[in-house]
Order: structure tokens, then C-alpha cells, then sequence
């Protein structure tokens, strides 16, 4: 009985019991989903406001080329777009504006640094001091040679290596069963990764074939107008050595573009007296691409804001970035059908 008792008093105890249960896993449910509610809340809106408040110094190295003042506009595209603060700061082609720009990110006490280069060496000083402040550094478009590559977290590149090695490919291909081809170079800004890049890739596939000479290089320094300079230099060279011009490779468009009145002047038609091929691919290049002007462009990929601002929240969320990223290129040329290329923008 008492066993009974006890089981209905037990009984009793459970049906109380689990009503107790069920009513305090209802209130901690509640109480739970209303606090983790309001977590998640705090924790997406504190990851806004560190997004949103996320501080980016830039150092462009200034407004050489119709690629260059793209390649800023996508950066700054991409930084407001994701609602990041960018102090922008143009260095008019002078490596120590850069520096000083760097100087004045650290003061500033920026969260990244982004800076495109100008030229490989002379870093490592301000670099320190980033380092030291603890703000890490992003290189875009172009390397540094460092004895310490721990001074910087990452670089985000066009592969200009292999932009040489398709214009020399692009040659290789147009002059077959030629005995004797002589070519010219108008190259970049010197000391630059990019020009070197340009130049050894280049080199590389042209060593492979004998036939092929390359009998002048001049510096144009990525300048419309340094490039017709250069033109000139390189025309009155070659005429003193009685050497024909076969081809030109310019290491970009707005150099060769404005070599061609050189050129008429020296009663050679560019793209039919004389075989060019240049780099970068803005939309003037194209058009001369299409009228036969140019005989090959290869795609320099400008746009590379948003990669960079995605590497950016990487760094500031505490994730591992990759050490090197390379963005997509193509070539187009003459062979290729010109009416699909979508308007480049730039
Ligand atoms: O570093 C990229 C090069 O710099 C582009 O080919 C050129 O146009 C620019 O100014």
C-alpha cells in the first residue's frame, strides 16, 4: 500500500515533476533563444561595426596609364562598397611620396596598409616601422626585393612574367619561317617588378628561337609621351646600324600609342610596316587592335579592388591570407574574333 501510496505519491512527484520540466525548459528556452538572439545581433552588428570601422591606408603610385587610374578606381570601388574608410594618396611617380604616405598610415594608426610599389628595393625601413606598429602591409600590382619577407602579409598581382612570355609566343607565332626577325622594346618604369617581370618573360621564349633579335630596349617609363621618346631613340639607333624594324613589344598600350606619329614620321606604318605588340589591354588599345594598328594586346587585369578588400577583412578577422594571388588574364590577338570583346572599361 504504502509502496502504492508512495508510487502515486511518486507518481504524483513525476506528473508534478515533468510539468516543473517542461515549464522550466519552456522558460529556459525562451530566456536562451531571447539571449542568443540578442547575441547574434550583438556579435553581426559588433562584426559590422569592425568591418565598418576597418581603416585602410593606400599608396597608388599615381595616374601614369589609363590601367593605373582604373586600377584606383577599383580599389576605391571596392573599399566604399564595403563600407571601408580608404585614405587614398597619390604618389606622382616619386618613390619617396610613397614612404612618406607609409609614414603618415602608421601615425595614422591604419588597420592594413596597401601599397603598389613603384620600384622592388628601398622598403624595408618604413616597412619595419609598420611592422613594428603592428599594422600589416599588402603589396598590389607589383613585388619589392626585401631581405625580410615577413614585412609584408601578401601581394595581390597581374603576372607580368607571363605577359612577356605570351608576347614573345605571339611573335614566335606571327613571323614562323622567318629567317631574321629584329625586334624593339619600349620598356616600363625601370627598377620596377613589372618591367622585369615583362623583360625576362619575354626573353625567356625569345632565347629559344635564334631568328629572333632583340636590337634595341629603351625605357618609355610607362608614359604616353616618354613612350614616343623612346620611339625615337629607337628608330634613330637602328638607322645608324642599318638594321630593320621587324617588331615592337611596348610594355604597355599608352607607350606604343603614343609612338605612332613617330612612327608615321618615319614612313612605317604601325601594325603593317612593323609588327606590334603591347601590354595591358585598355579600350584605345583594342580600337587600334581593331583597325589593325596593334597585331596583339595582352590583358593586364586592373580590377583588382575587390580581391584586395576581401584580403583586407581576412587580415582584420584574424585569417590566414595567401601569401601570393595572381589575378586571370587573357590575350587578344588579331587571329581572334575582336567583335567579342566586351568593352573594357578603362
Ligand atoms: O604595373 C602595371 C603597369 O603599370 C601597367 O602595365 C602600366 O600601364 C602601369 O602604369
Amino acid at each position: 500500500m504504502d509502496l502504492y501510496k508512495f508510487n502515486i505519491h511518486r507518481q504524483k512527484r513525476q506528473v508534478i515533476h515533468s510539468s516543473q520540466v517542461k515549464f522550466l525548459m519552456f522558460l529556459f528556452l525562451s530566456v536562451f533563444m531571447i539571449v542568443s538572439c540578442k547575441e547574434n545581433k550583438t556579435k553581426s552588428s559588433e562584426q559590422n561595426e569592425k568591418q565598418n570601422s576597418i581603416i585602410v591606408g593606400f599608396s597608388q603610385i599615381g595616374a601614369e596609364s589609363a590601367w593605373r587610374t582604373c586600377n584606383t578606381e577599383s580599389m576605391k570601388k571596392a573599399a566604399r562598397e564595403a563600407g571601408i574608410q580608404l585614405l587614398y594618396e597619390n604618389a606622382e611617380q616619386k618613390q619617396e611620396n610613397q614612404i612618406k604616405a607609409l609614414r603618415s598610415f602608421i601615425a595614422y594608426q591604419v588597420d592594413v596598409i596597401v601599397f603598389v610599389p613603384i620600384v622592388q628595393k628601398g622598403w624595408d625601413n618604413v616597412l619595419r616601422e609598420a611592422k613594428e606598429a603592428g599594422i600589416p602591409v599588402i603589396l598590389s600590382d607589383r613585388k619589392i626585393q626585401t631581405s625580410d619577407e615577413t614585412l609584408y602579409a601578401g601581394l595581390i598581382s597581374t603576372n607580368s612574367e607571363q605577359q612577356g612570355r605570351n608576347a614573345a609566343k605571339y611573335l614566335v607565332e606571327k613571323f614562323e619561317g622567318r629567317k631574321k626577325v629584329n625586334i624593339v622594346e619600349i620598356r616600363g618604369t625601370d627598377g620596377s617588378s613589372v618591367v622585369e617581370g615583362r623583360y625576362n618573360g619575354f626573353r625567356e621564349i625569345i632565347s629559344q628561337h635564334p631568328e629572333f633579335e632583340i636590337v634595341a630596349s629603351e625605357t618609355g617609363d610607362f608614359l604616353r609621351s616618354k613612350g614616343k621618346e623612346a620611339m625615337q631613340l629607337l628608330i634613330e639607333e637602328c638607322k645608324e646600324k642599318n638594321i630593320k624594324i621587324d617588331a615592337i613589344y611596348s610594355h604597355n598600350d599608352g607607350m606604343i600609342l603614343g609612338a605612332f606619329d613617330t612612327l608615321r614620321k618615319h614612313n612605317m606604318e604601325p601594325g603593317k610596316d612593323v609588327v606590334i605588340v603591347s601590354i595591358d589591354a585598355e579600350q584605345a588599345a583594342i580600337d587600334a587592335l581593331k583597325e589593325g594598328l596593334i597585331n596583339c594586346v595582352i590583358e593586364c587585369n586592373p580590377d583588382t579592388g575587390a580581391l584586395i578588400i576581401e584580403i583586407v577583412k581576412n587580415l582584420v578577422a584574424g585569417n590566414q591570407i595567401p601569401r601570393v594571388t595572381y589575378v586571370s588574364e587573357t590575350v587578344f590577338p588579331d587571329y581572334s574574333d575582336l567583335s567579342k570583346i566586351e568593352p573594357r572599361g578603362y
